[in-house]
């Protein structure tokens, strides 16, 4: 019972820090803990190409890109060298299409930028999303409580 109180207090702490940041209006900031998943969404209306590019220490790279089929209601992946942990994914009228990364590290941090584009050659960008990763601390913490509540505990 204890063990259930404690990992309840601490998620919720968690959860707490984590809609507090998305619900900040305006911040495009996602903190997220190292190992999880993330999922990053981006407005596709009237568009038919998606690209996502990641920045990191000054260097811009290409995640994955994809194109609407003919029916408009598919998306079809052009790019994605790192299809083992990314994958984007849309809704059914591929108005809106989501990045996941699972198991996100500490290279995963930095801006995200969503580009979209229809026939005209230009691609326009959302604003892009912060991706912190939160590591060491968490982990620290998390472990801590796994250790006093096991000292405590039967076990
Ligand atoms: C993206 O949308 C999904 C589904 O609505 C949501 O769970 C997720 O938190 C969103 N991601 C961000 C970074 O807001
Ligand atoms: C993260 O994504 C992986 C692969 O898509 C999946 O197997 C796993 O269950 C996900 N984890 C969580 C916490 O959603």
């Amino acid at each position: 019972m204890k063990k259930v109180i404690f990992f309840c207090v601490f998620s919720c702490w968690i959860m707490q820090i984590t809609s507090s940041d998305l619900s900040a209006g305006g911040s495009s900031d996602v903190r997220v803990r190292m190992g999880e998943n993330i999922t990053l969404n981006c407005s596709m209306r009237n568009r038919y190409e998606v690209a996502w590019y990641h920045l990191r220490s000054e260097e811009l790279v290409l995640l994955i890109s994809a194109e609407k089929d003919k029916t408009g209601r598919k998306l079809l992946i052009n790019y994605n060298p790192n299809s083992n942990r990314m994958e984007i994914t849309a809704d059914g009228w591929v108005t809106r299409v989501s990045l996941t990364i699972s198991g996100v590290t500490e290279s995963d941090s930095g801006l995200y930028f969503c580009g979209i584009k229809s026939d005209a050659p230009e691609m326009f960008f959302d604003k892009p999303i912060r991706l912190e990763i939160e590591g060491n601390r968490f982990q620290f913490f998390s472990s801590y409580l796994h250790k006093l509540v096991n000292v405590g505990g039967s076990g």
